[in-house]
């Protein structure tokens, strides 16, 4: 078998079998073979797909590619959370310690932000001293203590997904239903998840652009979940404008700190919500969906899920007191409002654009090897359905460069679409795919 060969028959469309899809990620993951071929390969899968079983092999080759985490031990169900990928999504930072603190184990491995999306990574390493990277023995005994650690995917768990994820990445392959489902799937089962939340986000800031789509996605994960062993939900949510009012790593921080002292943005408190009650359900603390989130609720009011977050910086060697007092934050030198040059409803605020111009400010990365500017990115003052009046301030710019900002400005008005006739604020929850 030789990799000129598995490349030859996908791309004249032909099934691959178990054999030659482990080759494959079992070569490219000890380099042996190389991005070049590995690219060839990954744009044929984007271009022709991937039968069920193809995508269900893909999975479990690229989750033991590296260690598989056993966390039987805890004698506690643990259920992982997952998002496809968004814009001002900082649902993470909010729900993970919010389910931690009503006893539900977290033991997460997140990303840096892809594409346009931004990452749970980039955005807990804003924090100064955070570190996401600490050893697999140190991660396993924060779960174990405090019940919540949330770090990269530095530890040997699922290499191939960590290559094949930077490759889609830098050769435009990213929105490939076969791709996204193995690339999560994989690292879920290899970090030790016993079942599984998956936030399937939908819209122009999602890679799934349709509700068709974003359901197929749903039932390739939820199979390939039955075939592991992992019993997964979907929840389908908008992500047709940016989640919440931040875009920015070091701003979206601030935004959850605020959400876990109570004062949560509608849109977020409807996912974070949705998203609990299931991991409650899943993990046999309270069955009943509506309970589940008077639960969640309760331990936002009376600051239970702030002090876990708090213990969760502090067990990674992050510098609390920033959180305790976000002014101790650095920020951007410009913070620059936009005003509204006509009143009226807001129709449309399109997220993908909106990250694309958060990442040209510096919030994400053009290339792997960029650094991010932790301060800068949107802040959004109204949202899709909200009046505006005239001179009313629609965002702000938080950025360090003065020459970006007229071009911002510019580009920000465009994005933010407002009519005179009124206009339904969208629905955050599309669908639940069990
Ligand atoms: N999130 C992932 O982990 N992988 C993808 O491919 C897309 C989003």
């Amino acid at each position: 078998m030789t990799i000129l060969e598995i490349i030859e028959k996908k791309r004249d469309n032909k099934e691959l079998t178990k054999e030659e899809i482990d080759f494959f990620v079992q070569g490219y993951t000890k380099g042996e073979i190389s991005d070049y071929q590995a690219s060839a390969l990954i744009m044929a899968i984007y271009i022709q797909g991937m039968t069920k079983e193809e995508t269900a092999n893909l999975t479990l080759a690229m989750a033991h590619s590296g260690e598989v985490l056993d966390l039987s031990s805890f004698n506690k169900i643990i259920v992982d959370k997952h998002s496809t990928g968004g814009v001002g999504d900082k649902v993470s930072l909010i729900l993970l310690p919010l389910v931690a603190s009503l006893g539900v184990p977290v033991a997460k491995m997140s990303g840096r932000g892809l594409g346009f999306t931004g990452g749970t990574v980039d955005k807990l390493e804003s924090i100064p001293g955070y570190k996401t990277n600490i050893d697999i023995n140190k991660f396993v005994k924060n779960v174990e203590n405090i019940g919540i650690s949330m770090i990269s995917q530095t530890l040997n768990l699922a290499p191939a997904d960590k290559k094949i994820y930077a490759l889609r990445d830098s050769i435009s392959c990213v929105e490939s239903i076969p791709l996204i489902a193995s690339s999560i799937m994989s690292k879920k089962i290899a970090s030790g998840a016993q079942k599984i939340v998956i936030d399937v986000t939908v819209g122009s800031g999602a890679f799934m652009k349709n509700l068709k789509d974003a359901e197929k996605l749903a039932k390739e994960m939820i199979e390939i979940g039955k075939l592991a062993n992992r019993e997964t939900v979907c929840i389908l949510t908008n992500m047709n404008q940016p989640l919440g009012y931040s875009v920015g790593n070091l701003l979206e921080v601030k935004e959850a700190v605020f959400a876990l002292k109570g004062r949560m943005k509608e849109d977020v408190k409807d996912v974070v919500l949705e998203l609990g009650a299931y991991m409650l359900k899943l993990s046999n603390i309270e069955k009943d969906i509506k309970k589940a989130k008077e639960s969640l609720i309760r331990n936002i009011e009376n600051g239970k899920a702030y002090e876990k977050f708090i213990e969760l910086v502090r067990s990674q060697g992050g510098d609390v007191s920033y959180l305790n007092d976000l002014e101790n934050f650095e920020e951007s030198r410009f913070i620059e409002p936009l005003y509204s040059k006509e009143a009226g409803y807001i129709y449309e605020i399109n997220a993908k654009n909106i990250g694309k111009l958060a990442c040209s400010l510096g919030a994400g990365r053009i290339r792997k090897e960029d650094k991010i500017d932790k301060t800068v990115g949107i802040v959004l003052e109204k949202k899709v359905g909200e009046y505006v009046a005239q001179e009313e301030i629609l965002a702000y710019i938080h950025t360090n460069n003065s020459k970006d900002l007229e071009k911002a400005k510019k580009e920000l008005k465009e994005i933010i679409k407002i009519r005179k006739e009124k206009v339904k604020p969208q629905d955050s929850i599309i669908k639940i795919i069990e």
